[in-house]
């Protein structure tokens, strides 16, 4: 459908190099199962606005999506929690939450990919010149894959607070963090060796985000933890998952990634770190000497709402609008520290393909502009014009 578009009037053209060596785009399947044929989609569209990398989310408290055989509950159990709320969350737009609880239930998206699925998008992206980063997210928000195998999780020894998972789906959760047993370490180390051999590409994302260590903390039977492992202090377990993960990664000769988090816990230079979390990631991205890239929700997530849609949409405030994004300022040009950019769409109130490209456009046209042209005064008229081809093409396939 997209070759029989005119070319782009954003993005790669003749002439126009990019600044950036890594020009992401994140997709979240871990919330929304997203059909192969909808990420074709978006790799066509990525390769069309001259992204190169396609970071790939598959696990989170929502679902679990690709198969590890020794764990078959991943996919029995994991892959099948239903959609969770739309009221927990403190920045969403309010007038949107009942629409998306309404809709929900039956644009419920469960399920896996299976590894030919996998591995035919990988050869999909690959023949566009796009990389895809694939994401195990370790050791917080893990939530499906402890209601699979609930001894990963907080022992049952230990009471559960109340909302945990038990209770319901919310985040913050009680009960979303791996413990640090042998067998949650066992287990996560399969994880990602079952990722590194599906993947072929260079990099490889172990998360690391939100990891709420009052669950650690709380646990009566901390401190026996902390001494079977030879740790000090509560955020040090992250770093033992860390260290081991990121150990196994190096010695299969991949590149560790991880959210911004991961630069108070570790003191590797090398791994790539996504800076996504506002001010506060930058200051921890200014307090390392990582690679980087920038990812910051501020101007990035495009799962915030565009406030210049023509339709109240779905999705977190504050919103970002295409101005937004032609003027923020990035740090690239700065910190040679920063490989690139990325725009991260998550799916808490993208359900379907409809919503993924409602969000994603034209505001990704924007993101594109920036990556090619960031001082073209005619901006804004080329991302117009450009949407409003893409809109024609985009419904005439529907
Ligand atoms: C993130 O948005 N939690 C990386």
């Amino acid at each position: 459908m997209l070759s029989q578009l005119p070319p782009s009037l954003i993005g790669p053209v003749e002439g126009r190099k990019p600044l950036h060596e890594w020009r992401g785009l994140m997709i979240d399947s871990a919330r929304t199962c997203f059909s192969v044929s909808t990420i074709e989609l978006f790799i066509d569209l990525a390769h069309r606005y001259g992204f190169n990398r396609l970071h790939w989310h598959l696990t989170d408290d929502a679902g679990w999506r690709f198969d590890v055989p020794d764990y078959p509950r991943l996919t029995e159990v994991a892959a099948y929690r239903p959609r969770s709320r739309f009221d927990n969350y403190t920045n969403e737009a309010g007038e949107t939450i009942e629409r998306a609880a309404q809709e929900a239930p039956s644009k419920w998206t469960a399920g896996y990919y299976t590894d030919s699925e996998i591995q035919h998008l990988i050869a999909y992206a690959a023949d566009r010149g796009i990389e895809i980063l694939p994401e195990v997210d370790i050791p917080g928000h893990m939530m499906a894959a402890i209601e699979a195998y609930p001894q990963f999780g907080r022992p049952n020894s230990a009471p559960l607070p109340k909302h945990s998972m038990r209770d319901d789906q919310r985040w913050p959760a009680q009960n979303d963090l791996l413990w640090p047993t042998d067998e949650a370490l066992e287990f996560v180390l399969t994880a990602v060796d079952r990722i590194i051999d599906l993947f072929p590409g260079s990099t490889i994302h172990v998360g690391g985000d939100e990891c709420a260590y009052d669950q650690w903390a709380t646990d009566p039977d901390i401190d026996k933890w902390l001494k079977l492992r030879g740790l000090k202090s509560v955020p040090e377990i992250q770093t033992w998952f860390l260290d081991a993960v990121a150990d196994r990664v190096r010695a299969r000769g991949r590149r560790v990634a991880g959210w911004d988090e991961i630069c108070q816990i570790t003191d590797d230079p090398n791994i790539l770190m996504f800076a996504w979390d506002e001010e506060r990631g930058m200051n921890r991205i200014a307090q390392s000497i990582n690679p980087y890239v920038y990812a910051d929700a501020r101007s990035l997530y495009l799962n915030r709402i565009d406030p210049d849609a023509p339709q109240q949409q779905k999705g977190m405030i504050p919103g970002i609008s295409v101005a937004d994004i032609l003027s923020t300022p990035w740090p690239e040009a700065e910190d040679s520290r920063c490989i690139g950019v990325q725009a991260c769409l998550w799916s808490e109130f993208i359900l379907d393909e409809a919503d993924l490209l409602d969000m994603a456009f034209p505001r990704l046209l924007a993101v594109s502009e920036r990556m090619f042209n960031p001082q073209a005064a005619d901006n804004v008229e080329r991302v117009e014009a450009e949407y409003e081809v893409l809109t024609r093409a985009l419904k005439t396939r529907q």
